[in-house]
């Protein structure tokens, strides 16, 4: 049977992960920062994770000393480790890169045989945020590294379109540029099947989506209809989200960092292969409950 290390164990995608190694035979060791959030279900149904790993290890890979052991006698590292919203206590690179890294260093220790690592698809076209930036020096590195390996590059996931319904519910949603750019987000559960593939698949890099390409005013019809709602949607053009941005900047980089990725996003038509079976109306029907 073969073992694997899930770092990120308790995000959207990580926990996902989990579940899905567990349901393909693998023995299953998470990392986490806190235990007690293994055991409490994630962000937008995404399951507890205390009951299906094996083990769990408590360490925080910004501190190497806490992750020392994480590796021993695995096989496989799987890390969807990251920091997608500022927590005020690192930088986007002392965790995107400098804690991967960290973990890259453990398992090179252990003779793992394989590293899997969740970057972001289309890469190139958005060199310009630092988020990214993180991303793909760490993958850098670990295509250098004497280790066998594999990149999935995932389209946005249905945990940042979640809080949708809820906005529409709200009676008020802010629509950043034209809405006309389309995507393709991906279900976390479709894309920890396309993690766990990766382990015996040949593929160096995986580029993948969701089954369904949606304009960004698409999935906002969506969200109004589901949430049956007449919602007043406030449009911000693309120039002054810029200046909103850049005047944030003056004040916090990383929340400036943040808020770049989204008007980014807001400007290119970003599909990837599409792929999985969870449809955006059914979800948004979950996220409907939530509602208050
Ligand atoms: N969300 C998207 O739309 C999207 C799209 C493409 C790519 N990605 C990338 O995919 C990855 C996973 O995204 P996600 O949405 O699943 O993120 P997430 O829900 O925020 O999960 C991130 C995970 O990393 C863990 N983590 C952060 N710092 C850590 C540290 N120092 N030591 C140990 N664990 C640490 C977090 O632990 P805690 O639970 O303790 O905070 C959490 O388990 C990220 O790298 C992201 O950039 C995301």
């Amino acid at each position: 049977m073969k073992k694997v290390l899930v770092a990120g164990s308790t995000g959207y995608l990580g926990r996902y992960a989990v579940q899905e190694f567990k349901n393909r035979g693998y023995w299953v060791r998470a990392l986490v920062r806190n235990s007690e959030k293994a055991k409490q279900p994630g962000s937008y149904f995404s399951p507890a994770i205390d009951t299906l790993a094996d083990e769990i290890i408590v360490g925080d890979a910004t501190k190497p000393e806490t992750i020392a052991a994480a590796c021993d006698g695995v096989d496989v590292v799987f890390s969807s480790l990251g920091m997608i919203k500022p927590d005020f206590v690192h930088t986007i690179f002392e965790v995107d890169y400098q804690a991967n890294m960290n973990l890259l260093d453990v398992a090179l220790k252990a003779k793992v045989k394989k590293f899997i690592y969740v970057s972001v698809f289309d890469a190139h076209r958005m060199m310009n945020i630092p988020n990214v930036q993180a991303h793909e020096k760490f993958v850098r590195e670990l295509k250098a590294a004497n280790i066998d390996s594999a990149i999935i590059r995932p389209n946005g996931f249905y945990s940042e379109i979640g809080q949708f319904v809820a906005r529409a519910s709200s009676g008020f949603m802010l629509m950043v540029g034209d809405g006309y750019q389309r995507s393709n987000p991906i279900h976390g559960a479709d894309l920890a099947q396309v993690c766990v593939d990766a382990v015996d698949g040949t593929a160096k890099e995986v580029n993948v989506g969701g089954p369904e390409v949606f304009t960004y005013l698409e999935m906002v019809d969506l969200a109004i209809e589901i949430a049956q709602t007449k919602p007043i949607i406030f449009p911000l053009p693309l120039w002054a989200a810029d200046v909103l941005v850049a005047g944030v900047g003056l004040f916090n980089r990383d929340v400036h960092d943040v808020a770049l990725f989204a008007t980014t996003l807001s400007r290119i038509d970003i599909v990837s292969p599409l792929y999985g079976t969870h449809r955006l109306r059914d979800f948004f029907m979950q996220c409907k409950t939530l509602v208050k």
